[in-house]
């Protein structure tokens, strides 16, 4: 990484700045409803999609709620739904490397409709791999 991109993600990390940048709660949301729209549409993802309720109107706003805590922005998803735990919401969901490329496709091509700096999107990506790497429950 050149040292310009190491600074400006510092800063990115630093206070409540992703989630400013983001466009606050409104884009957590568009984020998160881009997201689920790409996922109902991509057939590369059609075996993540059938793993979720046919509504999916709960799973976007428990994505957009987390996102918003995510990026250092108000904890929206403890304040409405609880705690916080990833592992165990998806623990009875068979997610392989596979499952999990499936769904950072959708949040890579989800990022693409943002209109945030292009060096953004492409830390907001770097950390998603994170918890989706934790979340792969099998090879
Ligand atoms: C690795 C691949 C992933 C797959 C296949 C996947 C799939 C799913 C599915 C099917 C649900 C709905 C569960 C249900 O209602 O029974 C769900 C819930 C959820 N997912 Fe994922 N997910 C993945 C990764 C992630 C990542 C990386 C994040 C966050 C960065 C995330 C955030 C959430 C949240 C916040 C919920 C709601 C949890 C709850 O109900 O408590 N998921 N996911």
């Amino acid at each position: 990484m050149t040292q310009d991109l190491e600074k400006l993600f510092t800063y990115y990390r630093e206070g409540d700045n992703q989630f400013k940048i983001a466009g606050g709660v409104e884009g957590c949301y568009k984020l998160a409803n881009d997201f689920y729209d790409i996922m109902e549409t991509l057939p590369e993802a059609r075996k993540i999609l059938f793993m979720h309720p046919n509504d999916l109107s709960e799973s976007r706003d428990k994505l957009a709620c987390f996102l918003s805590g995510y990026m250092n922005g108000p904890e929206l998803f403890e304040e409405k739904y609880g705690p916080v735990a990833l592992g165990a919401a998806h623990a009875h969901l068979p997610i392989s490397g596979k499952e999990k490329d499936m769904w950072l496709l959708c949040m890579e091509k989800a990022l693409e409709k943002q209109d945030w700096p292009e060096e953004f999107k492409a830390f907001m990506l770097m950390r998603l791999n994170t918890p989706a790497s934790r979340i792969q429950n099998r090879p």
